[in-house]
């Protein structure tokens, strides 16, 4: 039996997963990216195979993504990011009109086809403002570790506006709140509503429809997802995959690799 897998190699965390001819999921891992992009790819999908107990011959097509994509060297193709988490989300969460990804770098609102076709997207520029990357410079400010600082924002009682539009000057606002006397719940509520408010700009562009399903590393954070919720009044579909749904959905166009259907085109290549 051919085994697919995806390898999802983003700028602060690679994730990979093989799925049975069934789709399902029978073996995952996820380690930090690291400088070395190449050693990560192949490490997480290693782990992977390990988790699954599946030896590597015995994988029949292999799609890379994310932002290393081109340095998954055992990879069969490579396709981007915003196809592979549009086709993760649908396949997790039929439903699926929206995307949100929010990963460590990027944040891209992404508007798809109930077959999980791309029709559109949106992505932060340059600036790592509105993205989990903002959270990292927060939580290293506030020395909180990454997992809690969702929980803490959820028992603020009244947000502190956070104005600085860039990651570098993050960490200087957030402490010179808490020398005013601020209360580091009400600071991490504001920090998060600032990320929120970004995302909302980048799904209008692309227009939202219900269902929208949030994915990327920050789905961790309940605090954002909580935010993203009032925001958009609805409730965004979240599950235990949703950090993976980009390696999901490249192991799912392997798949059909396999299967010789649905020819994985990429959408809008150099971007994702
Ligand atoms: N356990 C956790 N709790 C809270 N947040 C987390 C956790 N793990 C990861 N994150 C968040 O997820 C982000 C990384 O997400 P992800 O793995 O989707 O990024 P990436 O794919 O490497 O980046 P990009 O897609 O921008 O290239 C981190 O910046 C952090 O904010
Ligand atoms: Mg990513």
């Amino acid at each position: 039996m051919a085994y697919a897998a995806g390898v999802d190699v983003g700028s602060t965390q690679t994730k990979a997963i093989v799925i049975d001819e069934h789709g399902k999921i029978v073996g995952r891992a996820l380690i930090d990216t690291g400088s070395n992009v190449v050693t990560a790819a192949e490490k997480s999908f290693l782990a992977a195979l390990e988790a699954g107990g599946i030896a590597e011959s015995e994988v029949g097509y292999v799609v890379g993504t994310g932002y290393g994509r081109y340095k998954v060297t055992f990879g069969d193709t490579q396709i981007t990011e915003i196809s592979c988490h549009a086709r993760g989300a649908v396949h997790m969460f039929p439903g699926t009109r929206t995307v949100l990804d929010m990963g460590g770098q990027d944040t891209k609102a992404i508007r798809v086809q109930p077959n999980g076709e791309v029709i559109d997207f949106s992505m932060n520029d340059k600036c790592a403002a509105g993205t989990g990357r903002f959270l990292q410079a927060a939580a290293f400010a506030l020395e909180i570790p990454l997992p809690e600082l969702g929980l803490v924002a959820l028992r603020a009682e009244k947000a502190v506006p956070i104005t600085t539009t860039c990651t570098v000057f993050a960490e200087s606002e957030v402490l010179s709140w808490l020398g005013k006397g601020k209360k580091i719940e009400d600071i991490l509520l504001g920090v998060h509503r600032s990320i929120g408010t970004r995302s909302m700009a980048l799904l209008r562009r692309v227009g939202v429809e219900p269902e929208v399903t949030f994915t990327g590393g920050v789905t961790k954070n309940p605090g954002m997802v909580q935010v993203l919720n009032e925001m958009l009044g609805l409730k965004v579909n979240v599950g235990a995959e949703s950090h993976m749904m980009g390696a999901l959905g490249a192991a799912l166009f392997a798949l059909d690799r396999i299967k010789g259907s649905r020819e994985p085109v990429a959408v809008k290549e150099g971007v994702g």
